[in-house]
């Protein structure tokens, strides 16, 4: 899944008052570096450091961005999203307000089958019309890369029909977006009376298709009870594997359903979700090397009262993400700065570990440590200049944003006016 369409520019970011680059150790303590800046060519990072040591011979010439000294930091990456989707399930969030609970919901025929309903009744283009604000809607606040799953179409044609849209929505946008096939995210209704048939032609229909047709880089399995048995998970995450997409697992969200333990033995890339994972799982994945991503969006949908800890699986050597989970049914949210509030506030995570968790070790959920997460020579010009200077203030104020610019490939795609307003570029 290359990119070559999105040629990158040059900018000279000056006059930053805090600049993280997420480099391995210096964001530990969420200081970072003062009166810094960053140098993009064409499209990558040339610098990023003290202003005082910038090559003034090879920024000749380059546009100027003043930051205001205000805080910079990688582009934010968005390592799990269920972004296309038709429907609205505002009344299972009521529900269980008044004491339903998801799985009661899901057997009542509510949960993921409802939006798959309205998700195949949409056409193409209703899916990316409804999408597309969605991304930029990330855009504003600061996530240049994301991830993006299908999982609501549930046969082949809505699952192509969906990562068709999560294409397009690349091309259309400045975002880099991450397809990956959740074909294994429900039994759909039609299937539930032959299950292994089902699994069958995932494995051996579905995974060809997505394949042949260059959809997907990961294939995901939900894995729980309501779902994907830890066995049907393998065969589709194996399939998957064989045929070139990287595994990833919704692993022990609602119960200990075996999700953490497959991801160990399969060595996927990252596990989500980990609620219910026991210490050996942790101890297993961490030495696979298996991210964790945790998703504390779920938490306020779904109405607990407990987050998934951060220090379990940092204890354990795990690497820890985190992300919005963004979907209808679970997390109706796309504040990943949110998520970073909840960590620190819930979680048991430290700055310099929320920080982390939505640049460089969210890259990693993705396998694209090399690239974007962090700001070094040679990784991609994604970057958020903050009104702040102060790096815990992003999390401190929740629900709301203090984005003032965004940029991609060097390339300024958001940016807030004095007034508050924000304008994006013309055609978006
Ligand atoms: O990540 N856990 C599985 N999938 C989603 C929920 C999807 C839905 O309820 O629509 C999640 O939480
Ligand atoms: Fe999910």
């Amino acid at each position: 899944m290359k990119k070559t369409d999105k040629p990158g520019s040059s900018l000279f970011v000056r006059r930053i008052g805090r600049l993280l680059t997420m480099e391995p150790g210096e964001g530990s303590d969420g200081t970072g570096t003062q009166d810094a800046a960053v140098v993009i060519r064409d499209g990558e990072v040339l610098f990023a450091g003290p202003e005082s040591d910038v090559d003034r011979e090879a920024v000749r010439g380059m546009p100027i961005l003043d930051a205001g000294q205000g805080l910079v930091t990688p582009g934010l990456v968005d390592c799990h999203t269920h972004l296309v989707f038709a429907g609205s399930r505002a009344d299972e969030f009521e529900a269980r307000g008044a004491g339903l609970s998801y799985e009661e919901i899901t057997r009542r025929g509510g949960g993921i089958i409802r939006t798959v309903e309205s998700t195949r009744a949409a056409s193409r283009d209703e899916l990316f019309t409804s999408a597309l604000p969605r991304v930029w809607m990330a855009l504003r606040q600061g996530i240049t890369t994301l991830e993006v799953m299908s999982g609501y179409g549930l046969n082949l044609e809505a699952e192509l029909r969906i990562l068709e849209v999560v294409r397009d929505l690349d091309r259309a946008t400045p975002s880099d977006i991450v397809p990956t096939f959740l074909g294994a995210h429900a039994v759909p209704p039609e299937a539930r009376d032959d299950r292994e048939r089902h699994v069958d032609a995932i494995v051996k229909e579905w995974i060809p298709a997505v394949v042949e047709a260059d959809l997907a880089r990961f294939c995901d399995c939900f894995c729980e009870t309501v779902a994907f048995s830890r066995k049907e998970a393998g065969k589709v995450l194996r399939a998957g594997l064989e045929a070139g997409l990287i595994p990833k697992v919704h692993a022990d969200q609602l119960s200990r359903s075996g999700g953490s333990q497959l991801a160990a033995e399969i060595g996927a890339v990252s596990a989500a979700h980990l609620d219910f994972a026991s210490k050996n799982d942790l101890d297993a994945m961490a030495r696979k090397g298996v991210v964790g991503v945790l998703l504390p969006g779920c938490g306020i949908s779904l109405g607990q009262t407990r987050f998934p800890e951060g220090g379990p699986l940092l204890d354990a050597g795990m690497r820890v993400a985190l992300s919005t989970d963004f979907n209808p049914g679970t997390s109706m949210t796309q504040n990943l700065t949110l998520m970073g509030t909840l960590a620190m506030a819930y979680m048991g995570m430290t700055i310099g570990e929320t920080w982390a968790a939505i640049t460089s070790s969210a890259a990693a959920a993705l396998g694209l440590s090399h690239r974007v997460g962090r700001l070094a020579p040679g990784y991609q010009g994604d970057l958020v200049v903050f009104h702040t200077n102060e790096p815990r203030e992003p999390f401190y104020e929740y629900g709301g944003s203090q984005v003032s610019k965004v940029v991609k490939r060097g390339v300024v795609v958001v940016q807030r006016s004095e007034e508050g307003e924000i304008s994006l570029p013309a055609g978006t």
